[in-house]
């Protein structure tokens, strides 16, 4: 898809990876939703408009169905109909499964899981109308190989990778594409909780031997975009962490 005036919605926007996809489509010339939980600062959307494109800001829970519908047509009727969705925003809440309560495990499943559900239920309907669109889904190298820690992360990412496979199944008569990201360790917010001798043992595992950027992610986000003919696809961002056959 040719990415100059379309508009993007990237959800969890304000920060790291989602941050960076958000700026990396605003490069290509897209207008951009930048979405969070809070209210999104206008210093924020100002830089996104440095761009030369279009920028709003637009918070809500996408965990929640009725308020992922509202975010979307409010994205519409600002911008109008949304071209690429990229589902970015999520959490985790680390501990070993015998110490997991249930809803450690049924919160990281709905912000990760549900929600990708709840954006892409709702723009589906309208991607199918149009017969065009792009969906992108952050999934993670956990949902591929598992994570000591990370029983309900590595659920949801997994979840999120038989989803994607659906919806490309299902939404590909209309044209429409569906693939995943799995990144590996991105130096976020979510990983700077690490110390630094776990980040020494973390780049032992990896074959480049470094964690990766935001912007590293955001480069495969705009490929994908940019690729009609792959769909239903699990790309790993990992320095080669996972190498699938
Ligand atoms: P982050 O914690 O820095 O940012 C998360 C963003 O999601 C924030 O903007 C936050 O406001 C938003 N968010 C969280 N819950 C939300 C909700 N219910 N509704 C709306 N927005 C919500 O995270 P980071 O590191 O940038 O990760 C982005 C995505 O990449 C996540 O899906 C994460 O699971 C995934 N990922 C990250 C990796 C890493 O090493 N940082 C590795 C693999 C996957």
């Amino acid at each position: 898809m040719e990415l100059q005036n379309k508009n993007v919605f990237v959800t969890g926007s304000t920060r790291g990876i989602g941050l960076a996809i958000a700026k990396a489509f605003a490069q290509q010339g897209a207008n951009i939703v930048l979405n969070g939980r809070k209210e999104i600062s206008a210093e924020l959307i100002a830089e996104i408009e440095t761009f030369g494109v279009k920028c709003i800001g637009i918070s809500g829970d996408i965990s929640d169905f009725s308020s992922a519908k509202d975010m979307l047509e409010q994205a519409q009727e600002q911008l109008g109909e949304i071209q690429v969705l990229v589902n970015n925003a999520g959490m985790n809440n680390d501990k070993l499964l015998l110490r997991m309560k249930e809803e450690d495990f049924e919160d990281v499943l709905k912000v990760n899981l549900t929600g990708t559900f709840n954006m892409t239920q709702h723009i589906l309907k309208k991607m199918m109308k149009q017969k065009a669109g792009v969906i992108i889904n952050i999934s993670s190298v956990s949902g591929l190989i598992g994570n000591v820690g990370q029983a309900n992360y590595a659920a949801s990412k997994a979840g999120v990778v038989g989803f994607t496979k659906t919806v490309a199944k299902e939404a590909a008569p209309r044209g429409i594409t569906c693939n995943a990201i799995a990144p590996g360790f991105i130096a976020t917010d979510m990983t700077d909780v690490l110390s630094d001798k776990i980040k020494a043992q973390i780049n032992e595992t990896i074959p480049l031997q470094h964690l990766g950027s935001p912007e590293d992610v955001a480069k495969t986000a705009v490929f994908l975009a940019q690729s009609p003919y792959i769909t239903g696809q699990v790309i790993s961002v990992d320095g080669g962490l996972v190498m699938q056959g």
